[in-house]
């Protein structure tokens, strides 16, 4: 199978690298990759939400499936389109892809289908949202931006000055464009969080290895919410009694509600849970791989990912078995100062050689660019450093030590990364 992958990040860089693994994998291709993913596959330089050029390659290149990894060309159709164009996709399509794209949708889905999630109110009218709040009194308010807003349109305001501020620039400023049109207000939850990723083809549904990321730019939860700082997998609060209970109430209902709909959901559902004094309830669901959850649970996987890819596609999921290894993972992410803010790119990235040779260490790219051999910067988010080990400690010890050999100038990490329950 010749196979192209669309994105560009790290996320991208741990789908490539696994693929790469499989016999049954013959071309491996990245539109548009980056610097890190050029030395596992030909990268393409084809953007990511053009979907003419998009068809163009597949057809120059005869691939055989395209795995389309980000929300934004999910959201915008992709798949509908390539497939339309006779190249079959793994990822959902647009319809089903609003799942992520619109909370509106979401939340309007849970509550149809009695899946545990926040309770909320939806609004159009900037001045009826701000009154609901003030009249609800309660604190902190949570305020969603309905569309896409590259990971940036959830605002916990601690009072009414900062809920006013809020509505004001989604939806009077626009700060996230149309995707803050409408906003949800909902309950805010509290408990430990947790990513759950699946497999589905909208028959069967295949958890994958829970994991936790770390969504805020600074340590001990500080700073400005962020795509994902870093991440562990297992999450040591996902028991199996609380997989059990998320399976039921939470996972296949979703599968079924998607395919009451109408919108039989195909490719890697995401599940972002909080584990409240109430449940386990959904926070967020997205259409796709997280970043950087994805840079752990794939380095775990130990059936053909390839394998489970093509029978997604071909809907005959339920003839596989997963297999997963045990020793746990953690990612620690090298950022450029001022991510998520703005920052600056073309710093040149030094000491990437020696992690090579450490090992159980990868290091995925999240955004670089390669010349003459020489790699520099090209994003907010780096690098993914990555290590498994016999335990979390070892896996959090061996990735925090290529982390300290590895640095550009302006770069910052989270220094703790699964800290809270490494140490018992
Ligand atoms: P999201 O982009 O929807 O994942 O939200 C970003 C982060 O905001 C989540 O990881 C949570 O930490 C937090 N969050 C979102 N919704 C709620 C909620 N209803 N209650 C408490 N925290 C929330
Ligand atoms: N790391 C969170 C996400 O991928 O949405």
């Amino acid at each position: 199978m010749d196979i192209l992958v669309i994105g560009s990040g790290g996320r991208e860089h741990a789908i490539v690298r696994k693929l790469r693994e499989s016999p049954r994998v013959g071309r491996l291709y990245c539109a548009p990759g980056n610097g890190g993913i050029a030395q596992d596959a030909e990268c393409c330089p084809v953007n990511a939400m053009d979907k003419e050029g998009m068809l163009a390659l597949c057809k120059e290149k005869a691939v055989d499936l395209v795995f389309v990894a980000p929300d934004d060309p999910l959201g915008a159709g992709m798949v509908d389109y390539l497939e339309a164009g006779g190249f079959p996709c793994f990822g959902p399509n647009q319809k089903a892809a609003q799942i992520e794209s619109s909370k509106v949708f979401s939340k309007n889905l849970m509550k149809k289908y009695g899946i545990p999630t926040a309770g909320y109110e939806v609004f159009d009218d900037p001045a009826k949202a701000l009154a609901h709040i003030q009249s609800q009194g309660k604190y902190p308010a949570v305020i969603k931006a309905d569309g896409l807003a590259v990971g940036k349109g959830v605002i916990i305001a601690q009072n009414q000055e900062e809920a006013a501020a809020a509505i004001r620039s989604l939806m009077e400023d626009k700060i996230f464009g149309d995707s803050g049109s409408r906003v949800v207000v909902e309950e805010f939850l509290t408990g430990p969080e947790v990513t759950v990723l699946a497999f589905t083809d909208s028959k069967v549904l295949y958890p994958m290895v829970s994991s936790m990321d770390h969504k805020r730019a600074f340590d001990g939860d500080q700073g400005p919410n962020t795509g994902g700082m870093g991440t562990i997998s297992p999450n040591p609060f996902y028991t199996e009694e609380v997989a059990k209970t998320c399976m039921e109430t939470i996972f296949l209902p979703t599968m079924e509600a998607m395919n009451q709909e109408g919108r039989p959901f195909k490719g890697c559902l995401y599940f972002g849970l909080m584990l409240t004094p109430d449940g386990p309830k959904v926070i967020e669901f997205n259409s796709r791989f997280g970043d950087p959850e994805t840079q752990v649970i794939l380095p775990r996987l130990k059936t053909d990912f390839a394998e489970i890819v093509e029978a997604v596609v071909q809907e005959r999921l339920s003839q596989l078995e997963l297999c997963w290894s045990e020793g746990p993972c953690a990612c620690v992410i090298l950022a450029s100062g001022g991510y998520p803010g703005s920052y600056e790119k073309g710093k040149e990235i030094t000491g990437l050689d020696q992690h090579g040779q450490a090992p159980g260490v990868t290091v995925f790219h999240a955004g670089t660019t390669c010349e003459n051999g020489t790699f520099y910067t090209n994003g907010g988010r780096v690098l993914g450093i990555t290590a498994q080990g016999a335990s979390l400690d070892n896996a959090l010890d061996s990735a925090y030590a290529a982390v300290k050999s590895i640095g550009f100038e302006g770069s910052f990490y989270r220094r703790d990364i699964g800290k809270t329950f490494a140490k018992e």
